[in-house]
């Protein structure tokens, strides 16, 4: 006998009230903060950056040194690992925030020091500093800043901000800044030694990138289909630099003299012997230098490898954290940065035993998006995606989350 067909299969003429509650059209949303919200990643605030920006800003932004090769490793770090979630738990409410160096940060990320941050976007370290001050979380302004220290603490009064210390061998020159870091109330100073010299990044040099930007015939034609980034740059204070006066010249040029090859342990003790609160040293690439930092009396250490902007192939710092944790855990701050473009990636770090994480291109990229609005964006993708990350592993807590959590395929 043929099988019957059942009703509810049985084609018909739609009758145009079935249609009704099916048509939505919504009026289009307009305006940055709807663009804003469009961007439901950090890849996609990526997108819209790089729609926004001159080429040259963008590239220095987003590049990394020579064949770029660390930069692909540390993002592939975070991919290449699996986690091992526990069910049945009760993870109806969520608790991100953490302890780091003796005050909470709402978020267990701070933002990263970054150097020109205005010629990325005008509103640069204000939007950085004031967005973390708005979220919890601390920002740390680049001795390469674009903003004074002081101007700085003036716009995030409330905040938390560290200082990022390019530190020479003449100690009258980095004793001023470290003067002036304490008196602007910076809790932490953080210093850099993964500088000896400039990567060699080479997107810079092919783009021709000067610091202030010049106008050449070719990024005319760039800018004219950004007309904003420039509006927004001729219409604004000019850039200037934390610690240095007017500088004008390449990017690489000014870097260089910015960073000092003939520092060592010695300068770090000196540092310490100097500045009264946390001291952190950023740029450990290996144990044994995590253990000798930490012997000198170190409050904190960033495992990173300067975004890949410096050594191409370096070691990256998702994979150094197990073996750091396994010696230090417990008597310095373990933070990492390099790499990370999403809560997932924090979540895995924390898991493996950091403290605390930083990011630098995430934000820039949400800074290039739409100022401050953009870095107020980044932070909320970023802390949705780790709460729900948490949550879907079984955790409640920061301190719950274990190695047991991340298996590195
Ligand atoms: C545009 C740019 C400028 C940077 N400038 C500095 C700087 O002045 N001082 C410093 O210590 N690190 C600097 N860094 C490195 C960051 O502090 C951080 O280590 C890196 O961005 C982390 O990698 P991520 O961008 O993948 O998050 C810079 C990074 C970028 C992308």
């Amino acid at each position: 006998m043929p099988s019957q067909i059942p009703p509810a299969l049985k084609r018909r003429i739609p009758k145009v009230g079935d249609l009704a509650p099916l048509m939505q059209f919504r009026k289009p949303e307009l305006g940055s903060a709807a663009r804003l919200r469009r961007a439901s990643t950090i890849w996609d605030l990526r997108d819209q950056a790089k729609r926004r920006t001159p080429t040259a800003p963008f590239d220095y932004t987003d590049g990394a040194a020579e064949a770029e090769i660390t930069l692909r490793r540390a993002r592939g770090a975070f991919l290449d690992l699996e986690f091992r979630p526990g069910i049945l738990r009760n993870v109806e409410t969520v608790d991100s925030s953490v302890s780091v160096l003796g005050q909470q940060s709402s978020q267990p990320f701070g933002i990263a020091p970054t150097g020109f941050t205005r010629m990325m976007q005008s509103e640069g370290e204000y939007a950085g500093s004031q967005a973390a001050e708005a979220a919890g979380i601390p920002y740390t302004l680049s001795t390469m800043g674009t903003a004074s220290i002081e101007d700085v603490a003036a716009a995030a009064p409330n905040g938390r901000n560290w200082f990022q210390l390019y530190l020479w061998t003449d100690r009258d020159r980095s004793m001023e800044l470290i003067d002036r870091a304490a008196k602007a109330g910076n809790d932490t100073l953080m210093v850099t030694v993964d500088t000896a010299v400039a990567g060699s990044r080479l997107r810079d040099v092919r783009n021709g990138l000067t610091i202030p930007p010049a106008l050449t015939a070719k990024t005319v034609l760039d800018a004219s289909y950004r007309p904003a980034w420039w509006f927004n740059f001729l219409t604004h204070e000019p850039l200037a630099f934390a610690s240095l006066s007017r500088y004008s010249g390449t990017v690489a040029d000014l870097i260089n003299s910015m960073f000092d090859p003939t520092l060592t342990y010695e300068d770090l003790d000196w540092l310490r012997d100097v500045w009264k609160g946390n001291l952190v040293v950023k740029g450990i690439q290996t144990v044994d230098d995590a253990k000798k930092a930490v012997d000198h009396g170190v409050d904190g250490l960033v495992l990173s490898n300067h975004g890949g902007r410096q050594l191409d192939r370096a070691p990256i710092p998702l994979h150094l954290v197990p073996d750091v944790a396994a010696a230090l855990k417990g008597k310095t701050t373990i933070m990492l940065d390099t790499g990370i473009m999403s809560g997932g990636d924090i979540v895995a770090a924390l898991a493996l035993g950091a403290d605390f994480t930083l990011i630098g291109r995430a934000y820039l990229y949400g800074l290039m998006a739409g100022g401050r609005a953009g870095v107020d964006r980044t932070i909320e993708i970023l802390s949705k995606e780790t709460a729900r990350t948490m949550q879907l592993l079984g955790v409640n807590r920061v301190e719950d989350l274990n190695p047991d959590h991340v298996r590195l395929l």
